[in-house]
């Protein structure tokens, strides 16, 4: 654990303010620490893409169907049969792109299934053998991303399709008239092509996208990517499928055999945050089990990027996390009341997403797309609806720290640094292996003319964390904070009680260079400054 760090602290930072008086009663857990940071506003890092905070949205439990899509006759409020309630809190909190149709149910749909109006029912074979109606199809998702202002992401069938399924399906979106499948989408009726840009070449190929090999995964790439042309004025942006987490076998396979040949736009790993127990049953122990993957999450950013600067220096090569989030042991009733994966969260998992966020800040030059699994009612879900019939749709907690991150889009990271452990504390799992640290204070901040976002996470549930930065490269105004905190770990936002856990306002002093602020355990804090 970290007491060997907390005591260093102490002694070396002893003597900084504590605003502890600034806080409401109650407030506090059992100890605190003085923690010190650094933000050098004067080191820019990249702009933090708005698309590092996308969502992902698969035909699985009551992600689609009744989270996003209860059908035209429902008597749940609905705008041409998508779910009002997530339509507007969606809306509100912006959705830069919505990655569909899965997930692994991506490599066993077809397209054409879920056009017309004569629809085929098939059976979701990864996701408990239900029939799929497919009264959601390539329209409904289109529309519901105009909805939401959103742009679609499409990962194409590779497991159980073809090419030309999937250069089918860029005609029938993206050519604007004049052939079959451009009229029949008018038909349809879109007379206007969809201009679907992103184009995922399967899913998970080392697993239920087919189960291929790294290099007979970049053999499927080449040849699907052979017929994956433009159609019309929109240029396709291929994304190849990555590793499972931090896999550099995979992606040296997988790099070598495209050697020489059509690269990819964009590549995309993914890396879920496993959980020991059910979502509300938390200890801290397992807590920060699970909240210690992401400085893993980190490594393998920086790594993977390393590993494709070695065939693509330049970077055109875009690094996708398109599916990342906490991943905890399932209730079986639940997933039978409300649909496969249904999870609940929590103020650990809406410390889990800032921390996430907070990676994605700081390695901003590295990443170009980032894909919360899911979007509602399925894993680490921004909503939760009860299930497919439900009328209730509650904001989670996850919601609210993405909201405290909403700021940082389209400004510049910048460097920042805490005297926390450090990324390669974190080794090997597994026997033999040193203990990891405990988390720890987590910080990114980025700028954009006059304007400084903060945001500060306190992972810990017995510490409260008083924290002295040093603004370097800056000269900064008294500014505004929020906070999204619960001293309870397995606080959540209940049907009942939807609100219980949301953002707040909070105390943060800016002078003579430095911004003090006290982060509660378990906190997520956003700080708004002014600068020069
Ligand atoms: O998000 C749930 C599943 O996790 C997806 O279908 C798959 O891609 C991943 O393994």
């Amino acid at each position: 654990m970290n007491s060997r760090s907390t005591r260093r602290q102490f002694a070396r930072f002893g003597a900084a303010a504590s605003l502890a008086a600034l806080l409401p009663r109650g407030v506090f857990s059992q100890g605190s620490a003085n923690k010190k940071a650094i933000i050098r506003a004067d080191e820019e890092i990249a702009i933090v893409r708005p698309d590092l905070h996308s969502h992902f949205a698969e035909h699985l439990g009551s992600c689609t169907y009744g989270g996003i899509w209860v059908g035209k006759n429902s008597p749940i409020p609905n705008i041409n049969g998508f779910r009002k309630a997530a339509v507007d809190y969606l809306k509100e909190l912006g959705v830069p792109v919505l990655r569909w149709p899965g997930g692994c149910f991506a490599d066993d749909y077809h397209w054409r299934d879920g056009i017309g109006a004569k629809r085929p029912k098939r059976v979701n074979i990864h996701w408990g053998n239900y029939t799929e109606d497919n009264s959601f199809g390539t329209h409904e998702f289109l529309d519901f991303c105009k909805l939401i202002g959103s742009e679609p992401y499409l990962a194409a069938n590779v497991g159980s399709g073809s090419p030309q399924e999937m250069r089918d399906w860029m005609e029938y979106c993206n050519y604007p008239s004049g052939s079959t499948l451009a009229d029949e989408r008018a038909a349809n009726g879109s007379p206007e092509p969809f201009k679907v840009k992103y184009w995922g070449v399967g899913n998970e190929l080392w697993g239920c996208g087919g189960n291929f090999r790294p290099e007979g995964a970049a053999a499927e790439f080449r040849h699907y990517a052979t017929y994956a042309r433009q159609f019309g004025a929109t240029r396709p942006y291929l994304v190849g499928c990555g590793p499972n987490g931090n896999d550099a076998r995979w992606t040296r396979g997988f790099m070598d055999t495209l050697a020489g040949g059509r690269q990819p736009d964009g590549y995309s790993m993914h890396y879920y945050s496993g959980g020991s127990l059910t979502p509300l049953q938390f200890t801290p122990e397992a807590m920060y089990t699970q909240l210690n993957s992401f400085p893993r999450v980190e490594q393998a950013v920086i790594q993977q990027r390393t590993l494709l600067d070695g065939y693509d220096p330049q970077r055109r090569i875009g690094l996708f996390l398109d599916e990342w989030g906490v991943w905890d042991q399932m209730i079986g009733d639940e997933e039978r009341r409300n649909g496969k994966l249904w999870q609940q969260a929590s103020m650990r998992s809406a410390v889990a997403a800032a921390l996430g966020l907070n990676i994605f800040n700081r390695q901003a030059d590295k990443l170009y797309m980032c894909n919360i699994a899911q979007m509602v009612n399925v894993l680490q879900s921004v909503l939760l609806t009860d299930g497919s019939e439900g009328k209730n749709c509650v904001r989670t907690t996850n919601y609210w720290a993405f909201m405290l991150f909403k700021p940082h889009r389209s400004k510049m990271a910048v460097r920042v640094e805490t005297d926390g452990p450090k990324l390669t504390d974190y080794g090997r799992t597994g026997r033999g292996a040193a203990p990891d640290p405990a988390p720890d204070l987590s910080l990114s901040a980025s700028k954009l003319g006059g304007d400084m976002v903060v945001t500060l996470v306190n992972p810990r549930h017995d510490l409260d964390m008083n924290v002295d930065c040093t603004l370097r490269g800056v000269s900064a105004k008294p500014g505004r904070a929020e906070i999204l905190h619960d001293s309870h770990i397995n606080a959540y936002n209940s049907f009942d009680q939807p609100e219980r856990v949301m953002v707040k306002p909070h105390e943060v002093a800016v002078e003579s260079g430095r911004l003090r602020v006290t982060l509660p355990a378990m906190s997520v804090v956003t700080v708004r400054l002014t600068i020069a």
